[in-house]
């Protein structure tokens, strides 16, 4: 199973992608994330995409592409992937089309009030990736599950929201219309659901597109 999960920045993606990846033993292939690595690393993607990243403009659709399309042409996606954060407007769709078959499109509709207060408050695990919220730590500095050093993102700010925001209303949001056309579409409220509830509603989703004939 090939899946897209799509959303407003802080949505959900990444908090669903770890649980829908390791129940249907998907690889979760982030765009964000690659990029974060990159410029942990110093490399030249990272040296590219660090501008941008700041910024919370889109990397360059090239770039981008042939990222994806690398990724997907390794031999561990046989099995199905998840593809967080990618594409993000209709030129990535198209060029996805010509390398990948989607089977669904998880869609994370979200009241965009709440995404300000979601992700200044976010932290993250930099040992095992998991996903927080400062409301849910009681005060921990480390992370619950591995111990590991929890560190905020630097475009996690109320400047770069603003921009995430007016390019995924901008860029990003036609998808919905464009995987709606095609079928594809499947869509959640992330809203009021937490995180488990809404995983469980996707779950039952996923598991009706599996037993599709
Ligand atoms: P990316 O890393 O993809 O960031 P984003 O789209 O802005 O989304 P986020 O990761 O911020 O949010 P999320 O939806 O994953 O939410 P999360 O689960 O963490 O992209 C970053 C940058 O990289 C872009 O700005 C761009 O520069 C570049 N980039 C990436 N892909 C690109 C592409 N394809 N093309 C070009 N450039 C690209 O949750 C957020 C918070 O909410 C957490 O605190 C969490 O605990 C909490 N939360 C989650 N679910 C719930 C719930 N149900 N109830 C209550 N709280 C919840
Ligand atoms: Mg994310």
């Amino acid at each position: 199973m090939n899946l897209i999960l799509l959303g407003a920045p802080g949505a959900g993606k990444g908090t669903q992608a770890m649980k829908i990846a390791e129940r249907y033993g998907l690889v979760h292939i982030s765009t964000g994330d690659i990029f974060r690595e990159n410029i942990r690393n110093g490399t030249p993607i990272g040296n590219l995409a660090k501008s941008y990243l700041d910024k919370g403009e889109l990397v360059p659709d090239e770039v981008t592409c042939e990222i994806v399309k690398d990724r997907l042409a390794r031999p561990d996606v046989r099995n199905g992937y998840l593809l967080d954060g990618f594409p993000r407007n209709l030129y990535q769709a198209a060029a996805l089309d010509t390398f990948a078959k989607i089977d669904g499109v998880i869609n994370i509709n979200i009241d965009q009030s709440l995404l300000l207060e979601r992700i200044c408050g976010r932290r993250t695990c930099k040992q095992c990736g998991e996903i927080y919220h400062v409301s849910m730590l009681n005060g921990a500095e480390n992370c619950p599950r591995c111990g590991g050093e929890l560190f905020q993102r630097k475009d996690d700010n109320p400047e770069t929201v603003a921009s995430r925001l007016n390019v995924y209303n901008e860029q990003t949001a036609p998808l919905i219309d464009y995987y709606t056309k095609k079928g594809l579409i499947l869509n959640f409220t992330g809203t009021e659901a937490p995180a488990e509830v809404l995983f469980e509603e996707i779950r039952s989703a996923l598991d009706g597109l599996g037993k599709r004939p």
